[in-house]
């Protein structure tokens, strides 16, 4: 058997993109091994995803320490210890330092429920609202990108969007952009596992070519 493509994964909470990939690594499709979940948050339900597969856990709170810096040591000590060659933002609710981002540079992946560059930040989905009621947009979604020191900037890898309905709340869009992440997430992570993917100054390249134009798992022909 090959050996699998070591990765850790960060949340903060329930953990429904972990389970995805998680349960795509289970299957022919994905072939990581998944190290270690590690949560910023104490008694998560994504911890107990991890631990009934048989991942190993660890907590490592943020407000056991004094700054972000030391935080974000203790952080990054416990992920280099795993070994992993990605290191996968599921639902991870820090903002991370540009030295951390930095040392991970071109091997972390973050998930965003927006199409991006739409809605950076929080409460995307009551945004994505606010905008389709003032007539401004009509598809929202959710996006996989290489994580930068530009929060929620850098180089978007897929999309793939939802429509907007008229009696969606943030709750109901929020579930509909959920089931398009946990289509992909995993595949981006395949890619990059299997070497298609990868970072080169601030541009993804794909295939040997640089991504000029974000993909649309739409338009994708799986
Ligand atoms: C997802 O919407 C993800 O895009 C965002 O946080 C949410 C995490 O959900 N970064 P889950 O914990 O994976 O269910």
């Amino acid at each position: 058997m090959p050996e699998q493509f070591p990765v850790v994964i960060l949340i903060s909470g329930g953990g429904s993109n972990l389970q995805a990939i998680i349960d795509a690594a289970q299957t022919d499709d994905l072939a990581i091994d998944i190290r270690a979940v590690i949560s910023n948050v104490p008694e998560v339900h994504g911890l107990a995803r991890a631990q009934k597969a048989g991942i190993p856990t660890e907590v490592i709170k943020h407000t056991d320490f004094t700054c972000r810096e030391d935080f974000d040591a203790a952080l990054q000590t416990a992920i280099d210890g795993y070994q992993p060659k990605l290191v996968i933002l599921a639902g991870f609710m820090r903002l991370l330092s540009d030295d951390f981002v930095n040392h991970y540079r071109g091997r972390m992946l973050n998930i965003h429920p927006s199409l991006l560059p739409d809605f950076k930040g929080l409460n995307t989905h009551q945004r994505a609202l606010e905008a389709y009621r003032a007539g401004t947009l009509t598809q929202h979604g959710g996006s996989v990108h290489f994580v930068t020191p530009d929060l929620d900037g850098g180089p978007v890898i897929l999309r793939a969007s939802v429509p907007v309905k008229d009696d969606d709340s943030p709750e109901s869009l929020a579930a509909r952009v959920l089931v398009r992440e946990h289509q992909i997430y995993p595949l981006v992570i395949r890619w990059f596992a299997e070497g298609r993917l990868s970072l080169k100054d601030n541009q993804a390249i794909f295939d040997g070519q640089p991504l000029k134009q974000t993909l649309s798992f739409d338009d994708l022909a799986l």
